[in-house]
C-alpha cells in the first residue's frame, strides 16, 4: 500500500532530519532527499507536500544549491524554511540579501492568524531565528504573513499556489508553537488525512514480511541493542521459527548483559524463534591480549564477530534472508538521502560476514527514526528497559577500557558500571541524561585502604546530555550522587582506588573514550 508522504528536500542545513522527524510526529510520513534530486523522481513519488530546508549557503551566489521553478509549478504545496523560504522568494522573483544585523536565537514573531499556516497560533509567539540573509522583497503574488523587529518578512504566503515560506526554525523546540505550525502545514495546507502509526507500521510490516519470507529460513545478529532486537521480534511475529538469532556474547558486555539478552530471546522467553548464544569471551580477550591500540583493538572486535558469526551461519546452511537493524537515520547519513553526509563508518560493528550463504537482507526499520523504533518495540510489547536502553557501542567495554583489555579488567569496569547505573536510577536520573556509563582508565596510582597501601585503578564516570550524540555537555550530576557511587565503586570493587568524573564536552572530548 502506498503511504501519503511529504518530502524533505535538503539543501545541507543542521536540523534537516529533525524537519522529517517533526512531520512523523504529526502522524505523516516523510523522507528526506537531496537538492540534486531529479524534479521528475519527485514528480513520480507523488507526495502531497514538499518541504525545502535551511541551509548554509547564500541562494543569491551563483554555485550556491538551487531547484528550478518548476518545482513550485507543479500544484504540490511547497514550504520553505529558512534558507528554502530565501530560494523560493529568490527563485519566483522576490529580492534575498544580506542582513543588516544577524538574527540568531530566540524572538518575538508576530503572525497573522488568518494563515492557514498560522491557524490557532497566538499573535506574537516565540521562534527559533539563525539567519545571516533575509528577504528584502517578496516575490511577486505573495503577502507577508510574519515578521519579528528585525526581520520584516518571517513569513510570507501565496495561498493561490500553495506556496508557504518561513525564515525561521519551526521543527527547533525553541520556537514554541513550531510543531502546530507544521501540523497547520501537513493538514490545512497539504490535506493529509494522517496515515502514520506505529500500530499500523507493526501490522503492514509483518504482512509484507510474510509474504517476502515465505517459507524462507532468515538469520539475525543480535545485538540485544534497541534495534536489533525490535528487527528481531518483528522477524518472529511474521515468521516464528524460520527465524534464527545470533548472539555472539564477545565478553564485551555489561554486567549480565548476556543473561538479560537469553531471558528475553532464549528458549524460556516469550518469542517463537530459534536463539543460538556463543559465548566467546575467551576468544575475544586472546585476540586482544597485548593490544593497546584503540583502532586495532576496534578491528579485531569487529572482524572477530564476523568471524563467530560466520561459523554459526555454517552449521545453520543456507538462508535466504539476513536482517539488518539499519534505521533512517543511518541511511540519510550514508549519503543516500539528503544532504548532510556524516560518515560514521566507524560505528559499525564491521560490516557484513562475506561468507554467510545469503540471497537477500532484509532491513525491516530501514524507514524509522529511533524514536519510531522505540514506539514499534512497545507496541511489539518488548520489555521497556531493552526498549529505552541507552546506546552502547558495538565494541562493547573494549573502548571502555583504554589500554589493553584483559578478563580482570573487564570485571572491573563491569563492576563499576553497574554501581553507577544503579545509583543514577536510584536517583531517578536516568531518564534525563542521554548516556552515562564507567571506563577504566589505565593510570594506576598510590593510594591507601584502612592502613594498607594500595597501587589500584582509577575508573572514570561519564554522563553526557545529547539529542544528536555528535554534540554533547557532560550532565550535572549532584555531589551527593557522585560521592556515593564513588564510596561505593571503591569499597565493592576490587583493584579500585580513585574515581574521577568527567567534565569534557563534545567537542572536543568523544563520547567514548576510545
Ligand atoms: P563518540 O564516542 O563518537 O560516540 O562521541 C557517539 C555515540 O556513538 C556510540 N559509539 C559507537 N557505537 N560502534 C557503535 O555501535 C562504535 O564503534 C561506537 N563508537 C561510539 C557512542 O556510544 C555514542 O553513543
Amino acid at each position: 500500500m502506498k503511504r501519503e508522504t511529504v518530502i524533505v528536500i535538503d539543501f545541507g542545513g543542521q536540523y534537516n532530519q529533525l524537519v522529517a522527524r517533526r512531520v512523523r510526529e504529526c502522524n505523516v510520513y516523510c523522507e528526506i532527499y537531496s537538492y540534486k534530486t531529479d524534479i521528475e523522481q519527485i514528480k513520480a513519488m507523488n507526495p502531497k507536500g514538499i518541504i525545502l530546508t535551511g541551509g548554509p549557503n547564500s541562494c543569491y551566489e551563483e554555485d550556491s544549491p538551487s531547484c528550478t521553478r518548476e518545482l513550485f509549478e507543479l500544484g504540490i504545496p511547497v514550504l520553505g524554511l529558512c534558507y528554502g523560504a530565501q530560494l523560493m522568494m529568490h527563485v519566483l522573483g522576490g529580492k534575498v540579501e544580506k542582513a543588516p544585523v544577524r538574527e540568531y536565537g530566540k524572538t518575538i514573531v508576530k503572525v497573522n492568524t488568518e494563515s492557514r499556516l498560522f491557524q490557532g497560533i497566538e499573535e506574537e509567539t516565540t521562534c527559533w531565528m539563525s539567519h545571516f540573509d533575509y528577504i528584502s522583497k517578496v516575490a511577486p503574488g505573495f503577502e507577508i504573513c510574519a515578521s519579528t523587529d528585525n526581520c520584516p518578512v518571517a513569513a510570507a504566503q501565496n495561498p493561490d499556489r500553495q506556496l508557504y515560506a518561513i525564515q525561521f526554525h519551526p521543527e527547533v523546540l525553541h520556537t514554541v508553537r513550531g510543531k502546530e505550525i507544521l501540523s497547520n502545514y501537513v493538514y490545512n495546507v497539504c490535506h493529509c488525512s494522517g496515515d502514520w502509526k506505529m500500530d499500523s507500521f507493526v501490522e503492514q510490516s509483518i504482512r509484507a514480511i510474510r509474504e517476502k519470507v515465505g517459507d524462507g529460513k532468515v538469520l539475525c545478529a543480535l545485538s540485544g541493542g534497541v534495534d536489533s532486537s525490535v528487527a528481531a521480534v518483528l522477524l518472529s511475529k511474521a515468521v516464528g521459527k524460520q527465524l534464527t538469532c545470533v548472539f555472539v556474547d564477545h565478553g564485551l558486555l555489561r554486567k549480565n548483559e548476556g543473561d538479560e539478552v537469553e531471558a528475553v530471546f532464549g528458549p524460556e522467553g516469550p518469542y517463537d524463534l530459534n536463539f543460538i548464544r556463543v559465548n566467546a569471551q575467551e576468544r575475544y580477550y586472546k585476540k586482544l591480549a597485548g593490544v593497546t591500540e584503540p583502532e586495532a583493538k576496534r578491528k579485531i572486535i569487529g572482524e572477530e564477530f564476523i568471524r563467530v558469526f560466520e561459523e554459526e551461519a555454517k552449521k545453520i546452511g543456507a538462508v535466504d534472508y539476513l536482517v539488518q537493524g539499519t534505521i533512517y537515520p543511518d541511511v540519510v547519513e550514508s549519503g543516500l538521502g539528503g544532504e548532510s553526509a556524516v560518515i560514521k563508518s566507524h560505528h559499525n560493528v564491521g560490516g557484513l560476514p562475506d561468507y554467510v550463504d545469503f540471497k537477500e537482507i532484509i532491513e525491516p526499520l530501514r524507514d524509522l527514526f529511533k524514536d519510531e523504533v522505540r514506539k514499534v518495540g512497545l507496541e511489539l510489547g518488548i520489555p521497556e528497559y531493552l526498549v529505552f536502553r541507552q546506546p552502547f557501542p558495538g565494541p562493547g567495554l573494549g573502548i571502555r577500557i583504554i589500554g589493553e583489555v584483559t578478563a580482570e579488567k573487564v570485571r572491573i569496569v563491569q563492576d563499576a558500571d553497574a554501581i553507577y547505573r544503579e545509583e543514577i536510577a536510584k536517583a531517578g536520573l536516568d531518564k534525563e541524561i542521554n548516556q552515562y556509563f564507567a571506563a577504566l582508565t589505565n593510570m594506576r596510582s598510590v593510594g591507601v585502604m584502612g592502613d594498607e597501601r594500595t597501587y589500584d585503578y582509577a575508573v572514570a564516570l561519564r554522563a553526557v546530555k545529547t539529542i544528536d550524540f555528535m554534540t554533547a555537555e557532560s550532565a550535572e550530576i549532584p555531589y551527593e550522587v557522585l560521592n556515593k557511587v564513588m564510596n561505593r565503586i571503591i569499597n565493592e570493587v576490587k583493584g579500585v582506588n580513585r574515581v574521577f568524573y568527567d567534565l569534557t564536552s563534545k567537542p572536543p572530548g568523544t563520547i567514548e573514550f576510545e
